[in-house]
């Protein structure tokens, strides 16, 4: 990860970024940001010039090399940050990664009045679109130095009172660390990640984070009665795993329990998807990744919040072993599903998580983060979860956080009127409804688990954000972590 220092007088100044944002309604130009060390006047009217020159708007994210042959800086970088607001800052923080991709180090003078909100964001969006997964090295093919540059090696940002930011900027830090961390699980090929890999990637992280880390194999669960991992993964030569991740700070108040959706490939099993449709299907942990990731971030801030996550892994494949369209599933504390779909695999796997969290854990609060439904995309399009509770304040105050964030959700209903589209003949649900809907029925089936906590949980079909598909702002092609920036900004509401 690009390395960020706040200085108040920068060593080296080459090259130079200047701050630059529309201007006011009055001027056609935009202008060039006050900020808090000045450059000479002689920079400051050049850059000015060129403003108008160079046809600049000052919308965020917009960047502008002049090359100064012979003079210093011999490189000038203008940078749009729009309205100043985080989310402008993000955007511009990834522009200027990207800009300044093959540059060592680059110099940054930073508005006079800059919130250590914005100082946080605009680092956020450099360390993340600066991300690039790469398979980890191995003796045959070691990590080498000629890499693409995805980013300049280090930043120095030039502010009046660097202490003043130093706390945002290690929470940003932390943040894009842990959604780093989450892509570079979600990018994984499922050659190499199946339900153990997972766990022991994650176990030493969450051993040094100061975790309790509790693992379950197929005889645990088989003893304790997670039918709905078993059956999701008793296709799989690589068998299931629950992973449970403990923080239980002294001064917490507040339990919650985080659940995630860890498919660590979806064939669809039996009723086996479509050439096209599974090509994507390593992604299909990005739940569990999510939550994972963003309980290492709340340790590594040390969140005086109480968290339980649990990781139901598993891999939904074709065979001899596989579960049946039509088989019975008797889910953790007894309430039985009748799947005619092995495709709808990742309700069952959810299913025995939240009605192990309600009976054994009794949580406060429970969220749980899925790529559930290619319905998600329909409805919403390609970059907003959908997101589901039956408390009007626990999801506004999710969706609070993840617009302050910079990640999108929309809250959709969960009608009473479509919950007779989970009857079942033989059993106590039906998990597949061909009613339409898809990611609301798949909501529904969920929320029969939660018992007396219905009303205090939280669900969100994140499979449409889950996966960018070009580079756009802060998100990379590929794995974009999504949700652990949302869970990492409400957490702390929960103090
Ligand atoms: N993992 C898929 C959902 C998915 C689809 C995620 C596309 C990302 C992109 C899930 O397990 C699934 O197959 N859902 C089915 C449910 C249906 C069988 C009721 C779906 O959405 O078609
Ligand atoms: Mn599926
Ligand atoms: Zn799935």
């Amino acid at each position: 990860m690009l390395a960020i220092r706040l200085v108040t007088d920068p060593a080296e100044r080459d090259p130079l970024v200047l701050p630059v944002r529309p201007a006011g309604d009055a001027q056609e130009h935009p202008e060039l940001v006050a900020v808090a060390r000045p450059p000479a006047a002689e920079l400051a009217d050049e850059a000015t010039a060129l403003l108008s020159m160079a046809r600049l708007t000052g919308e965020a994210g917009e960047t502008h090399l002049t090359l100064r042959p012979g003079r210093a800086p011999s490189r000038l970088v203008l940078l749009g940050v729009g309205d100043g607001g985080d989310g402008d800052w993000r955007r511009a923080g990834a522009a200027l990664a990207r800009a300044t991709a093959h540059e060592t180090c680059i110099t940054l003078l930073m508005p006079v009045d800059v919130t250590s909100e914005a100082l946080g964001a605009l680092a956020e969006g450099l360390w993340l679109a600066s991300y690039r997964f790469r398979m980890p090295p191995t003796a045959q093919r070691p990590a080498d130095g000629d890499d693409e540059a995805d980013g300049p090696a280090e930043v120095v940002l030039v502010v009046a009172d660097p202490q003043q930011h130093e706390a945002a900027l290690e929470r940003a830090r932390i943040t894009a660390e842990t959604t780093r961390l989450a892509r570079d699980l979600t990018n994984m090929p499922s050659s190499v990640k199946c339900p153990q890999w997972f766990v022991e990637r994650i176990r030493p992280e969450a051993e040094r984070a100061g975790l309790t880390v509790t693992v379950r194999e197929p005889g645990q669960l088989a003893a304790e009665g997670f039918g709905g991992i078993l059956a999701v993964g008793g296709g799989s030569a690589r068998g299931p795993r629950l992973l449970e991740l403990s923080w239980a700070p002294e001064n917490a108040t507040t339990h919650v329990v985080l659940v995630g959706k860890g498919i660590t490939f979806d064939t669809g099993g039996i009723s086996i998807k479509p050439r096209e449709a599974m090509v994507l299907m390593r992604k299909d942990m990005a739940g569990a990744a999510a939550v994972v990731a963003a309980t290492l971030g709340a340790a590594a801030m040390k969140l005086p919040v109480r968290i339980t996550t649990l990781a139901p892994l598993a891999e939904n494949m074709v065979s001899g072993t596989a579960f049946r369209p039509g088989d019975v599933v008797r889910h953790y504390g007894g309430i039985t599903s009748e799947t005619t779909n092995s495709d709808a695999e990742g309700r069952l796997v959810l299913a025995d998580a939240l009605a192990y969290a309600v009976s054994e854990l009794r949580p406060d609060l429970v969220v749980d983060l899925a790529t559930l439904t290619g319905a998600n995309a329909v409805a919403l399009g390609k970059h907003t979860g959908a997101l589901y509770s039956d408390d009007d304040t626990l999801a506004a105050g999710f969706l609070a956080a993840a617009d302050a964030a910079g990640e999108r959700a929309w809250r959709l209903p969960l009608p009473a009127d479509y919950v007779p589209y989970l009857r079942s003949d033989i059993a106590d649900l039906y998990s597949a409804p061909v009613q339409g809907a898809g990611s609301v029925t798949a909501a529904l089936f969920l929320r029969e688990f939660l018992g007396d906590l219905r009303e205090r949980w939280l669900h969100v079909d994140m499979s449409a954000p889950s996966w960018a598909y070009g580079d756009q702002h802060e998100l990379v092609s590929g794995a974009t972590g999504w949700g652990v920036r949302s869970l990492l900004r409400w957490l702390p509401d929960l103090a």
